[in-house]
């Protein structure tokens, strides 16, 4: 069986193993099953220049990682990939901070990941590239003469090609794209809207399945959603139930119902209207006071990115405004921390928590919703609130759908989550499951790897 090769920003490498925030691992991990190569950027910034490639081995994968220098880091990472195309597909004209000088570092650092990873492929190998940051890596390296499959995967959604048209020299990045065998999409919708932007820019009509020939060949558009190992994740709620991290939680809430939410803290997870909405509940709805806690877990995230730091300090603002209303000197209505927590001490919270919040404004899956779910204990369910701005909303039906520009459509199906009879959760819970636990990281590893070989 030929080797499998992973490429993405953040390399899980075993040694910084811990509490880092971001399902796209998780959720690939799978595809090394077998053992194989997974290179990407080492999350450190070097002072001199590009250090040669470091590598690891552990059961079988060898991670091989690059630093970035700080004009890298700043250019690549801060500017192009995070203040203007994460802000950019996720709907966000207003936020994107635009530089050329940033895109040409973006180009750049693709070429020197190319130049890099070229001299570790074996012709055999099966190359499959993640995420925005990446989006030219496949024509670099076609550039240099690899003629391996290449598939890539955007797991952050896709915008209609209106709104891409708002990118400089966008058609330079789309062209890009068909350098891949393979384009994976989370989502139908995103698919779609992939099609049609590269029809729009570049003019290129795709086939009935979604295949445009270029120069090199075909490229095939895809849709694939993520999923998690849900088995794994329930087995871990199960025992984490029993941990010390649980038994602190529960033991603090004195029996109140936990409402719980769980995010990197970035904007597109629509977390001041999150706020906005639990403080709606406890204006309107009196008899919830005092008998729910919200615990907000926002791990801190691209701190150097200026839109991070602004919504942190929005969202320390309105969070003292909840609890200086609304607490008693023996309850805090809004736990918010921004520590990041391990996923085995989250899974036992998903499993003690009554309600998940699941709102952003944007989201390209979001492996939270599902992780909530293979945590429940289904003797006595939670109710999981989820935006219908999240990819996963298009599997995910039978949880309470909400626009999240509204607030108050967060407040009512909060209500509606705290009073819903055992019957009704259960029955929303039992059709869930079926989804998460058929839909998984495995079955998202095996179909996209599938149409590569193909
Ligand atoms: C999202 C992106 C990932 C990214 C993660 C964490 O899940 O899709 O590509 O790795 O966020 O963000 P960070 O900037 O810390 O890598």
């Amino acid at each position: 069986m030929a080797r499998v090769v992973i490429v993405s920003n953040r390399v899980p490498v075993p040694t910084e193993r811990g509490a880092r925030a971001g399902g796209l691992a998780v959720g690939i991990a799978d595809a090394l099953k077998d053992g194989g190569l997974w290179f990407g950027w080492s999350g450190q910034i070097s002072a001199s220049a590009r250090n040669p490639v470091r590598k690891i081995e552990a059961d079988k994968i060898t991670y091989a990682t690059i630093d970035l220098n700080q004009e890298d880091y700043d250019r690549f990472y801060v500017g192009y990939a995070n203040s203007t195309l994460w802000p950019l597909l996720h709907f966000r004209l207003g936020l994107i901070d635009f530089k050329r000088e940033d895109l040409d570092g973006y180009f750049s650092v693709n070429r020197t990941f190319a130049a890099a990873l070229a001299l570790e492929l074996e012709p055999d190998d099966i190359v499959w590239i993640h995420d925005y940051h990446l989006i030219p890596l496949g024509a670099e390296l076609r550039r240099l003469g690899v003629r391996n499959r290449l598939g890539f995967f955007l797991h952050i959604p896709f915008v209609p090609a209106s709104l891409f048209s708002a990118l400089p020299q966008g058609e330079k990045l789309l062209r890009a794209f068909l350098a891949y065998d393979v384009v994976g999409l989370q989502t139908e919708e995103h698919r779609r809207d992939f099609l049609d932007a590269v029809k729009q820019v570049l003019g290129t009509e795709p086939g009935a399945d979604g295949a445009f020939v270029t120069a090199d060949g075909t490229s095939r558009a895809i849709a694939n959603p993520i999923g998690i190992d849900a088995r794994g994740f329930a087995a871990m709620a199960t025992k984490a139930e029993r941990s010390t991290e649980t038994k602190r939680l529960l033991s603090s809430l004195v029996g109140r119902d936990l409402v719980i939410g769980v995010d990197r803290l970035d904007y597109s997870k629509g977390l001041p209207n999150r706020f906005a909405a639990f403080g709606k509940l406890l204006h309107d709805h009196p008899e919830h006071r005092q008998k729910v806690s919200y615990l907000q877990v926002a791990a801190k995230s691209r701190e150097d990115v200026s839109e991070y730091q602004a919504l942190r300090r929005e969202l320390d603002r309105k969070a003292g405004n909840i609890n200086g209303r609304y607490a008693e000197f023996d309850w805090v209505p809004l736990r918010y921390m921004t520590r990041p927590m391990s996923r085995a001490t989250l899974a036992g919270f998903y499993r003690a928590a009554k309600v998940a919040l699941v709102t952003p404004l944007r989201d390209g899956m979001n492996l939270v919703a599902k992780e909530f779910i293979a945590a429940q204990d289904l003797n006595d369910p939670g109710v999981l609130i989820l935006s219908r701005f999240a990819g996963a909303a298009e599997d995910l039906s039978e949880a309470l759908i909400v626009n999240p520009y509204d607030p108050g459509e967060i407040t009512d199906a909060m209500h509606q989550a705290l009073t819903m009879p055992l019957e009704e959760r259960r029955d929303r819970m039992d059709r869930l499951r079926a989804r998460v636990f058929t839909i998984t990281a495995e079955s998202y590893c095996r179909n996209f790897l599938a149409a590569l070989a193909a």
